[in-house]
């Protein structure tokens, strides 16, 4: 018996951003230590990714997670109880085993990534470690040299925002910046000049899921329109200190074939949409689009990165969902040249480190995320520094449960900074130069 035994494993139903259920599970260890993990809940889903655990019924639309919190303090609990939370491996595969279905949907991946992560944030408790630090010692690497690269949401769309628009997210990237701290700082001037602009036109309305600015706009051009004139207006350059990031998630709009662009008023095939966003990207400075085609479309991304792929990061969300075995046959197809790292969307910690492998394998660069419903949980924080993950995504820079992860971020810069000795600095380095397709 060590200190890292597990001892109880419980289960509560807590609140997410959108105010719906979700399931917190708290993993007491032999000695006292204590790690907790909140399941996030996507709203854009890839048809691949671990399916949750809902209860279906009247109460709170079917989203209710009675069962999945009886399955933790019954079945799970007791499957756990004596184990060693320091054995990621086995506490997965332990999990994957009971659970008994490919989808992961007896237990549900809400579940089973909510106890997996506890597991390891007990572990790290037992050690008295702040997670990120914890998943490097136990592998007997050095610190961490870097912080991710924030990728952060200036306006929601798509389901995100009632399909007032069709673009899911309107991002920037601090291409230019100099340290964690100093990209948050220009996202937030950027995100102040949008909503000043955005004022000034009568536009302003609130924000959509992730805190980014309602999209009150009458075409899915306007809001980078827009974009441009708030980096200018906020004193910076566009292409050089920001750039911009778009997320389609075109699952949502179309598939294979038929996209139906409805803000705009027209539908494209496979080849029109592609056609639509290369002719953005080369009237401003985008250097990053996720899901520009839906999950199906496998030839259209092929297409598309064939086009774009050497200036431009072609991330697969739904077209990948966290998969190792999709990202090495998709890489095998040149499909996309990069993939977000969503815990929720493998079910558990070892499977998204092996999708994160199998990334680094295919020489894919990462961006950790977040999910559009989400919670007070940075555990997202801690796996991206801890894995030398290269980027993150979170949503915008209001609403708490998305400053709570860039706070996060914060914290660990401070704590790398006295690692190394140097008192007072916070800001947090970046990756190094020749990371990213633009240079920096
Ligand atoms: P989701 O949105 O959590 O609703 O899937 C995030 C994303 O699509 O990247
Ligand atoms: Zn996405």
């Amino acid at each position: 018996m060590s200190k890292t035994t597990i001892k109880s494993t419980l289960a509560r139903r807590v609140w997410d951003s959108r105010g719906r259920p979700t399931i917190e599970v708290e993993i007491t260890l032999r000695y006292g230590a204590k790690g907790r993990a909140i399941a996030p809940a996507g709203a854009s889903l890839g048809i691949g990714e671990a399916v949750e655990s809902r209860d279906g019924g009247d109460a709170f639309g079917g989203l209710g997670v009675e069962a999945a919190v009886a399955t933790v303090n019954g079945e799970i609990a007791k499957t756990l109880k004596g184990r060693d939370a320091a054995d990621q491996a086995s506490i997965d595969k332990l999990l994957i085993a009971v659970d008994g279905t490919a989808d992961k949907s007896r237990l549900g991946g809400n579940t089973m990534i909510a106890t997996s992560m506890a597991a390891a944030d007990a572990a790290a408790d037992a050690h008295r470690m702040p997670l990120w630090q914890y998943l490097r010692d136990s592998n007997g690497q050095p610190a961490p040299t870097f912080l991710p690269l924030p990728e952060i949401q200036i306006f929601g769309g798509g389901v995100h925002a009632g399909g007032r628009v069709d673009v899911q997210e309107y991002m920037v990237i601090a291409t230019g910046a100099d340290s964690f701290a100093q990209a948050l700082d220009w996202t937030a001037e950027v995100y102040r000049a949008a909503a000043g602009l955005m004022a000034d036109k009568g536009m302003l309305q609130g924000v959509a899921d992730q805190g980014g600015l309602w999209p009150n706009f009458n075409s899915n051009e306007e809001a980078l329109e827009l974009l441009m004139r708030a980096i200018e207006a906020a004193g910076l350059t566009p292409g050089q200190d920001i750039s911009l990031s778009l997320d389609i998630a075109a699952s949502q709009f179309g598939s294979k074939g038929k996209y139906h662009l409805a803000r705009d008023g027209r539908t494209l095939d496979s080849d029109g949409l592609s056609g639509l966003l290369v002719d953005w990207i080369e009237r401003y400075p985008i250097v990053c689009v996720e899901d520009p085609l839906a999950e199906g479309d496998k030839e259209g991304m092929i297409r598309f990165t064939w086009a774009v792929g050497k200036r431009v990061q072609v991330v697969g969300d739904d077209f990948l969902v966290t998969s190792a075995e999709r990202i090495r046959a998709r890489a095998r197809d040149k499909a996309c040249n990069a993939v977000l790292i969503t815990p929720n969307q493998a079910g558990t910690l070892t499977e998204t480190l092996a999708a994160l492998s199998a990334a680094r394998k295919a020489g894919f660069n990462a961006i950790a995320s977040a999910r559009s419903g989400d919670s007070e949980d940075v555990g997202i924080v801690h796996l991206a520094t801890g894995w030398d993950i290269e980027q993150i995504k979170v949503g915008s820079i209001t609403r708490g449960e998305r400053t709570a992860k860039w706070n996060e971020g914060l914290r660990i810069a401070g704590a790398l900074a006295a690692l190394a000795g140097e008192d007072g600095n916070i800001d947090g380095p970046l990756p190094p130069a020749g990371t990213f397709p633009w240079g920096k």
